[in-house]
């Protein structure tokens, strides 16, 4: 299958056509994802709270956004996949942020990288993008800033904030970037916002407008204990699982596994 590159997420924005991407951290999700059409892969630093069991993504280090791009990227034959920065490895400078996009494209094979924040990073959009490293922006809730902001809270209510918010999209648009994903910012906002955008809006709890959409996998398929309003249960990952091994378990107990079928007799 033909690769999707960042071109194609614009062409796919023109004609109408929506945009799919998932997160995936290892090799044989992102094999799933990737065969099943997926045009974009998120490397995601939700990592952290998902299957590092981390209490939010604020832990999450460059070598370990570096381990799993690695998994991710050397199985998928068709998806782009993009690789968060993780929080404190990008804000202070362009040229901090330069770095360990650096390390995802060279070390890990990284397509492209996210970061979050508008126009407080724009320069760093700039510097990443001129240098040959394709960015995709994050905008709304960004949840490396949770401390900030109080908690998961929508962003861009009221006329001021929705005005930045605005200002912060096409600030990114212009430095470069050649996506956004709006994070929980009411639907009329986003709506608005991928209407005076030329590049393409990725929506997460951002409503139906948005030019495609981008959930945690193991909210949307059904891993996960709990589960974002925004987010729906496409599967059920985990009921599966737990059937599995208990099915296993009772088995190896009862003695009917292995059997002649499973062993070398001689
Ligand atoms: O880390 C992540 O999974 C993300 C998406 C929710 C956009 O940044
Ligand atoms: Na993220």
């Amino acid at each position: 299958p033909r690769r999707v590159r960042v071109h194609h997420l614009r062409e796919a924005k023109e004609r109408g056509e929506k945009i799919t991407m998932l997160t995936a951290y290892d090799a044989p999700t992102a094999r799933i994802f990737d065969e099943a059409g997926t045009d974009v892969l998120l490397v995601g630093d939700s990592l952290g709270d998902n299957f590092y069991g981390y209490a939010n993504t604020l832990p999450v280090t460059v070598d370990e956004m570096v381990h799993h791009t690695r998994a991710v990227t050397g199985a998928v034959q068709r998806a782009l996949v993009v690789a968060d920065l993780p929080f404190g490895s990008y804000e202070d400078s362009p040229a901090h942020a330069f770095a360990s996009a650096v390390r995802l494209m060279k070390e890990a094979g990284a397509h492209a990288v996210k970061f979050e924040g508008g126009r407080r990073v724009a320069d760093h959009v700039r510097l990443l993008t001129s240098s040959g490293i394709p960015v995709m922006g994050h905008l709304g809730f960004t949840p490396q800033s949770e401390n900030v902001f109080g908690g998961k809270r929508v962003q861009g209510r009221g006329n001021d904030a929705a005005e930045r918010l605005s200002e912060d999209a096409l600030a990114l648009q212009e430095a470069g970037a050649f996506a956004v994903v709006l994070e929980m910012v009411p639907a009329p906002l986003a709506a608005r916002i991928t209407e005076i955008l030329a590049i393409p809006t990725i929506g997460i709890g951002a409503g139906a407008a948005c030019d495609g959409q981008v959930l945690v996998w193991a909210d949307m398929a059904g891993l996960s204990t709990w589960t974002p309003r925004f987010s729906k249960q496409f599967g059920n990952v985990r009921e599966e699982m737990v059937r599995a091994v208990t099915a296993y378990n009772a088995e190896v107990r009862g003695q009917v596994f292995p059997d002649d079928a499973h062993s070398f007799l001689e």
